[in-house]
């Protein structure tokens, strides 16, 4: 099968496109002929290998595993002698992150893994994102957030992968949501269902008059100690990017205040865990009131391309490789 091979850490040419053997599924596995995988932010920092601290489990030199890509959607196509809760044929999606391998044709999984058939409404380009983004921001905003039915929650990065989930997440639970995206993002965002939108270009949040009782600061450019102002007495900032600053928050602000700051790593999250999130998260897209955006797709071979744009960090929604 056609695969994209990964021996070292740097730039998007890294990777190389081979022919490698055609996995075949053990007895409690099946084998996924994949559709369209997800690229995402994390990947691209896997690909550098920094922050270094990531490589004591990427490995430390070059990475571990030749094939990455942990999101997919795609067709069962054979399975083990035991598999039991899935069939061939069964179009099915999600996240394979502890053995990655979905820069690839095909991908073998344990059944009981993070694994979901794919919704009726949702396309198989949609849904290879949806976990990324999806079970993320569904950590955030219920498992850290505690979010609440008619409080005001402010996303900021509301046009990437985490942000567009993130909305529609929010609105699901009643909340009165607010975008912050740059100008070309702002219809979108508004038919994602956020309640207002403020152009960070035109308008700084932080400086307004309104309190917000949770900020979800998806992209990580404005720190707790920025937010504070723009939060409520009890008011929650959470960021799904982790850097020294944010840590530090975390600890003094766990012991001091009345605001706090979270963070989490939601892949880290124990698999039972993320297997309820998707449940949920599974929940919200049959009542309709989720779905994946997909900004671009590209062809398998073109992989550096794709790690290229995403590095640029203006992505809407996701990115897809279709084999
Ligand atoms: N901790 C965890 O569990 C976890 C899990 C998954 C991802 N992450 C991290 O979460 C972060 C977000 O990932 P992502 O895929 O959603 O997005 P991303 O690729 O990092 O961001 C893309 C979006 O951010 C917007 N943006 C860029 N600069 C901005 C600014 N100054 N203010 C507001 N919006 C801005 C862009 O819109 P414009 O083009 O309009 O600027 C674009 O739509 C990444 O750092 C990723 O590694 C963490």
């Amino acid at each position: 099968m056609k695969a994209i091979i990964t021996t070292a850490y740097g730039k998007p040419e890294v990777f190389k496109m081979d022919s490698v053997e055609k996995p075949i599924a053990k007895p409690n596995e099946i084998l996924v002929k994949i559709k369209a995988a997800s690229v995402t932010k994390a990947d691209t920092m896997m690909r550098t290998g920094k922050p270094y601290i990531g490589r004591l489990f990427m490995g430390l030199t070059k990475p571990k595993n030749e094939i990455w890509g942990t999101g997919f959607a795609g067709i069962i196509e054979s399975i083990g002698e035991n598999v039991n809760q899935f069939k061939v044929g069964d179009k099915v999606f999600g996240e394979n992150i502890k053995s990655f391998g979905c820069y690839a044709e095909y991908v073998a999984l344990p059944e009981d893994g993070i694994i979901a058939k794919l919704p009726e409404n949702m396309s198989f380009k949609e849904a290879a994102g949806m976990c990324d983004g999806g079970i993320t921001s569904l950590n955030f905003l219920c498992n850290l957030g505690n979010i609440q039915h008619g409080q005001k929650v402010l996303i900021n990065g509301a046009s990437g992968s985490l942000g567009s989930a993130a909305i529609q997440i929010a609105k699901h639970y009643g909340a009165e949501v607010t975008g912050v995206c740059s100008a070309k993002n702002r219809s979108m965002v508004l038919e994602l269902g956020a309640d207002y939108v403020i152009d960070y270009n035109q308008n700084d949040f932080t400086e307004n008059e309104n309190k917000y009782d949770l900020i979800y600061d998806t992209v990580g450019v404005r720190s707790f100690g920025e937010c504070k102002k723009a939060l409520t007495k009890n008011g929650l900032y959470i960021s799904p990017v982790l850097g020294m600053p944010l840590l530090g928050d975390v600890i003094s602000s766990s012991l001091f205040g009345t605001k706090k700051a979270k963070f989490s790593a939601t892949g880290a999250l124990p698999e039972m865990e993320i297997k309820r999130l998707m449940a949920i998260l599974l929940e919200i897209i049959d009542a309709g009131n989720l779905k994946g955006i997909v900004d671009k797709s590209y062809p398998l071979e073109q992989v550096s391309e794709a790690h290229e744009y995403v590095d640029k960090g203006h992505k809407r929604g996701n990115i897809v490789l279709v084999a």
